[in-house]
């Protein structure tokens, strides 16, 4: 089949490098893209946010199969315009996509199905949203109901904090339009983990646990960034946690978005806080996460593109959906200063010595010691031939082997040897995996 992937960042990458091997894929398209997803799929000029030119183009080239990377197109209706045309796309419908970009939708949903969530309300009204917090004792959440580019959840340890973020969002309009409705929550203790589903409105199948690294430095501190890392699968969580997390979680959407006539297809992708027996969903959405997505990539194993297929014509049962077990870590590789200012055009060395054809010593030593290396590219460009920076999060290096120990290993290993000016990368990613492993042979 022709394939089709809207987007152009380091998920997307992973995509196209995971498509281009499935069988089934003998055309593969990307809109726009990076260097590194020029490499597999043919580039298609046009913006994944211009949903009519993307159907367009679908149409006129006869496109099988349609697969959206970021969350605008799929909020902005694209899957409702490739469906009107009979045109075959895996995501959600504009109407399902508000489990992301409608806070207070989302919590519908969980409150009607019985998914354990934060304690909350609802507000348009800036009165009553101050005399709520007024009423509340500790600490709390005030998140713009809307998308705000993953900036509108402010943690606030008290009530005068929460009213600045209150008066911030309802009156300031910080976030524009998204913030005009908040959402006021409990806060939550634990640990923060994120599942992944691929469901075709009926059913769900796991692609399992996976651990983001949300903050820019090391030991979850500093401002909240894309995500500097993640690994798949968490050695502290067994098949019993994620079977828990199907049936709580996943399972009860899927039914009730059915009932609500607003079936969910695409990824659903559950951010859950998990605190001894306690699992709360802290936020859906409604895509596969960036680094999320590349480390899911690494260890895929079967035909993805007959899986994605098979989800959107609501038979994922047809599908082999299956992950090597094995251990992915992703390690990105950010530009100083993200995530606030950084440059751009930054040139780019090393890359050759992990995907140059070249024999060397330290590939022949992760071919023994069963080490794939994989560097999805985000924000980069090419110029005069040679490859530069072209954005915050530059690429995620990405490893795979037989257990997460020599994973993480490798990971760095190949990360160490890509340089540009001003590289930054996290040196803890998979740390909580590798803490509960050492205890684990103690
Ligand atoms: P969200 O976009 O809703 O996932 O929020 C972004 C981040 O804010 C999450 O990854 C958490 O670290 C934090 N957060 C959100 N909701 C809560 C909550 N109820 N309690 C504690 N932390 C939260
Ligand atoms: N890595 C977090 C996200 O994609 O939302």
């Amino acid at each position: 089949m022709k394939v089709l992937v809207v987007g152009k960042g380091g998920r997307e990458h992973a995509l196209c490098w995971r498509l281009s091997q499935s069988p089934s894929v003998r055309g593969l398209f990307c809109t726009a893209g990076n260097p590194g997803i020029a490499q597999l799929a043919k580039p298609v000029p046009i913006a994944p946010s211009d949903v009519a030119g993307v159907a367009d183009f679908a149409a006129a080239n006869r496109i099988d199969l349609t697969v959206v990377g970021p969350e605008e197109p799929l909020s902005a209706g694209i899957v409702d315009e490739f469906e009107k045309r009979g045109l075959r796309i895996f995501g959600p419908s504009r109407a399902a996509a508000q489990l992301e970009s409608s806070k207070t939708f989302a919590k519908h949903v969980m409150r009607r199905a019985g998914v354990p969530n934060a304690e909350f309300e609802s507000f348009t009204d800036i009165a009553a949203a101050r005399r709520y917090v007024e009423a509340q004792r500790g600490p709390m959440v005030v998140k713009a109901d809307g998308l705000a580019l993953g900036k509108g959840v402010t943690v606030c340890r008290d009530r005068e904090t929460a009213l600045a973020a209150v008066g911030e969002a309802m009156e300031s309009e910080r976030f524009g339009a998204a913030g005009r409705r908040i959402v006021i929550e409990e806060f939550l203790t634990g640990e923060e983990v994120s599942f992944f589903a691929l469901c075709d409105g009926e059913r769900a199948a796991p692609l399992g646990l996976v651990q983001d690294h949300k903050t820019i430095f090391d030991d979850d501190r500093g401002p909240n960034t894309g995500g500097m890392g993640a690994y798949s699968p968490l050695p502290h969580y067994d098949a019993a946690f994620e079977k828990r997390v199907m049936r709580e979680v996943v399972e009860p959407t899927i039914a009730t978005m059915r009932a609500m006539e607003v079936p969910y297809r695409g990824v659903l992708y559950a951010g859950l806080m998990v605190s001894g027996d306690r699992i709360n969903v802290l936020e859906f959405n409604v895509r596969f996460g960036d680094p999320e997505c590349q480390a899911l990539m690494m260890r895929y194993s079967g035909d993805l593109a007959e899986a994605l297929l098979a989800a959107a014509e609501g038979r994922i049962q047809d599908a082999v959906v299956q992950l090597a077990p094995r251990s992915a870590v992703a390690v990105v590789l950010a530009s100083g200063g993200y995530p606030n200012d950084y440059r751009k055009g930054l040139p780019i060395s090393g890359l050759e010595k992990i995907e140059g054809k070249e024999p060397s010593p330290l590939k022949v030593r992760w071919a023994l010691e069963r080490i794939r290396i994989k560097v999805f590219q985000a924000g980069t460009a090419l110029r005069d031939g040679h490859i530069i920076t072209d954005g915050g999060r530059v690429m995620a290096v990405t490893a795979m082997a037989d257990d997460l120990t020599t994973a993480v290993a490798g990971a760095y290993e190949a990360a160490d040897l890509i340089e540009f000016e001003g590289k930054y990368l996290r040196r803890d990613i998979a740390r909580r995996g590798l803490v509960a492993l050492d205890a684990e042979q103690r």
